[in-house]
């Protein structure tokens, strides 16, 4: 694992946008593995701001996104799919098409889980898989549990997802306490991983995802196995790791 250590969330934001920036400069038609929630979007301000003066084009661009609430329709301002194209992809050049995110309307969930996997498979796989960890150590909606679930799943929320999540429900008994995530196997089959994290809420996960032991009651863990993760976090979030790191 490499570690860009940042001075507070802007860096980390410009220094994630880098590594994405690079990645399709690198290969115009790669597959970018998207994340949703408060860590990506200044890095996708810094990529909208780059396409704005032509600096970078998302034009070949296909991407697939991590995870779905069950039962929020796209047009639905807590959705993911919501969330993505204000976030960034309708601020960018990608063609609406080619972007992915799983149906959380969908009739028949275990169809739908099929269907994405088939998609990524389909696509060749992810090029660079962008992450945020939650506070109980969630990749996507991997929660902990007692197995790391290979595939696209349903999955019920953890209470810690729960009340992490709540600040972005104006009226909390809306919030779904399901939703659609990728599975580990396409998660660590990304070519390269990116994990960004701020601020000290963060910093137990991060300390045991990266020095503890890979177990599934900690689902970032398994990234220990990946060969080409980079963690782009700030001091803060950095804080626990370094002490176990120094314990060492
Ligand atoms: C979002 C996702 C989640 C978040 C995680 C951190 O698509 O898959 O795993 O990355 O919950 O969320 P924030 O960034 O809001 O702290």
């Amino acid at each position: 694992m490499r570690i860009v250590r940042c001075a507070g969330y802007r860096e980390m934001s410009r220094q994630a946008a880098n590594l994405i920036s690079a990645q399709v400069i690198m290969k115009p038609s790669c597959v970018l593995g998207l994340a949703t929630g408060s860590s990506p979007v200044g890095a996708y301000d810094q990529l909208a701001e780059w396409v704005k003066k032509k600096d970078l084009s998302f034009a070949e661009v296909s991407t697939v996104n991590l995870d779905e609430y069950r039962g929020l329709a796209p047009q639905d301002s807590h959705s993911y799919r919501y969330f993505m194209d204000n976030n960034l992809f309708d601020r960018v050049d990608v063609r609406k098409e080619r972007t992915n995110v799983p149906d959380g309307l969908c009739a028949d969930p275990a169809a739908e889980c099929a269907r994405y996997d088939a998609l990524v498979d389909r696509l060749g796989g992810i090029d660079l898989q962008l992450l945020g960890i939650g506070r109980n150590g969630h990749i996507g909606f991997n929660e902990p549990g007692d197995a790391f679930i290979r595939d696209t799943h349903l999955t019920a929320l953890t209470e810690s997802t729960l009340e992490a999540n709540r600040r972005f429900f104006e009226d909390a008994s809306q919030m779904p306490c399901e939703a659609l995530t990728l599975g580990i196997r396409h998660i660590l089959q990304a070519r390269r991983v990116v994990v960004i994290a701020s601020g000290v809420e963060k910093a137990d996960a991060i300390a045991r995802a990266f020095t503890g032991p890979v177990t599934p009651r900690l689902p970032a863990s398994i990234l220990q196995f990946h060969p080409d993760v980079v963690l782009v976090a700030d001091e803060a979030a950095l804080s626990l790791l370094d002490k176990a790191e120094a314990a060492v």
